[in-house]
């Protein structure tokens, strides 16, 4: 196929999942806005409708609740009953009274907005939604800030997995198995009736998602009761790399749209970024080698949980904080991509891989994206073109997936998926030709298929 007609594969997948202002990640298994999905669907977007782009954004941010949380689901009033839970499990309205999700989702927004406005055609109209959305962001990242790390600490917590983009991460499995379980109301899981249910997570883990749901709602997603309470209160790794990158970028976006007119917001980032900075280091686990979540729950006394996961390797995003921490993580990527394709969601070499199951093996587009982003602003940009090349490889045999197969390209999940659609189109499609030559290999074996 030609780059022109993957182009038209990926807009249709677009226009296709376009509810009008937002779009959807897939129709009937996320029938609605999700948050970070639609960050980065709106880069898709850039490519061919730059207009489209920021009004993605737009969308997601009338989700926004007083207190600056962005709800990690904007139901936008859909009347559909594929997905659960729904608002009526959440009972979460923000208070222009729209039904959202009580949670959030990893911070890419101020990413998402700097590269729009940086690589802007129409610098008028990017100019003019930046400086609408910038207030909005920098009211999320204070949120983050002060009510998600009450103690000063440097790093966010989250409530819930899905809040970190990684539901059914092994990183949880000790977690998710002390959720209590015994005043779990009846639910109807939805999503097993779409994709296969060995390509989800199990069912031990969907009753503490929801167990988890239920005890925010009961408490009215009162972060300084869930900070007392929850037995899920995590430092993860993505959240809290994304937050570290996006602080600079909202910096950067901040300069560019007045010094003087945003001289407090500009003085808050200056003082969060050298204090995330500091502590991301305790993330480190240095007899794994690699970046891993900690969990603050009581009994865990701030200790690691989990193991190596892709979201290790975004610490490139904010920069390693120093090289014999990148040049572990460049030998494991390595090391992975000996026998897989990369980035495997999980290590491949732990006894818990699966390469079908969801974030415990599969390849996600998206965290590729983040991580090569992360790669070529340290400068490794050799590692960074060969993830690339096999996420385009994965695309181009396997269509536009939610999710592959690591260890054999298998597209699984959802097919025709937003932000998979939208990363072909703003990070591979550009490149095609490059990859193609610096990988042929690795290329052919898969595109041959
Ligand atoms: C799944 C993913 C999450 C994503 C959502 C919608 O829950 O784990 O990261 O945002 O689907 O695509």
């Amino acid at each position: 196929m030609t780059t022109q007609e993957l182009d038209q594969r990926a807009r249709d997948v677009l226009d296709k999942n376009d509810h009008g202002g937002y779009t959807v990640p897939r129709e009937k298994l996320y029938p609605f806005q999700w948050n970070w999905d639609s960050c980065l669907v709106a880069l898709g977007f850039s490519t061919y409708n730059e207009a489209r782009a920021w009004q993605e954004l737009e969308t997601l941010f009338s989700g926004q609740w007083d207190n600056g949380m962005v709800p990690h689901i904007v139901f936008h009033r859909e009347k559909t009953s594929t997905y659960c839970p729904g608002p009526a499990h959440w009972q979460a309205k923000n208070e222009q009274g729209e039904d959202t999700s009580g949670i959030s989702n990893p911070p890419i927004a101020a990413h998402v907005i700097r590269q729009l406005l940086e690589e802007a055609k129409d610098k008028d109209l990017a100019r003019e939604k930046a400086q609408s959305l910038f207030p909005k962001v920098f009211r999320w990242h204070k949120w983050w800030h002060d009510k998600r790390d009450p103690q000063g600490k440097g790093l966010v917590v989250s409530y819930h997995p899905w809040e970190t983009g990684r539901d059914n991460s092994h990183d949880w499995r000790q977690l998710l198995a002390e959720v209590p379980l015994d005043k779990l109301e009846p639910y109807e899981r939805k999503d097993i009736e779409f994709v296969p249910a060995d390509e989800r997570p199990n069912q031990k883990e969907y009753d503490a998602f929801m167990a988890l749901v239920q005890l925010g709602r009961k408490c009215d997603y009162d972060d300084d009761y869930l900070y007392e309470h929850s037995p899920f209160k995590v430092a993860d790794t993505t959240v809290n790399f994304i937050l570290a990158r996006a602080d600079r970028d909202l910096l950067w976006v901040a300069n560019q749209l007045g010094k003087d007119r945003y001289s407090d917001e500009i003085t808050a980032l200056e003082g969060w970024i050298p204090k995330t900075r500091a502590a991301l280091v305790r993330l480190w686990n240095k007899e794994e080698e690699s970046y891993q979540p900690i969990s603050f729950a009581n009994g865990y006394d701030n200790r690691h949980v989990g193991g190596t996961s892709s979201a290790a390797f975004l610490a490139f995003l904010p920069g390693c904080d120093n090289d014999k921490k990148a040049h572990a993580l460049l030998a494991k990527l390595e090391h992975w991509s000996a026998t897989h394709l990369l980035v495997p969601s999980y290590d491949p070499h732990h006894e818990d891989y699966d390469a079908l199951r969801y974030w415990k093996g599969p390849v996600w587009a998206i965290m590729n994206y983040m991580i090569y982003k992360g790669l070529r602003t340290s400068g490794h940009h050799r590692a960074g073109l060969q993830l690339a090349a096999d996420t385009a490889a994965l695309m181009e045999s396997g269509g536009f997936a939610e999710y592959y197969n690591p260890d054999n390209g298998d597209p699984l999940g959802g097919n025709q998926f937003s932000w998979t659609a939208a990363m072909w189109l703003y990070w591979l499609s550009p490149m095609r030709d490059e990859l193609r030559a610096n990988y042929p290999h690795r290329w052919e074996a898969l595109s041959a298929r």
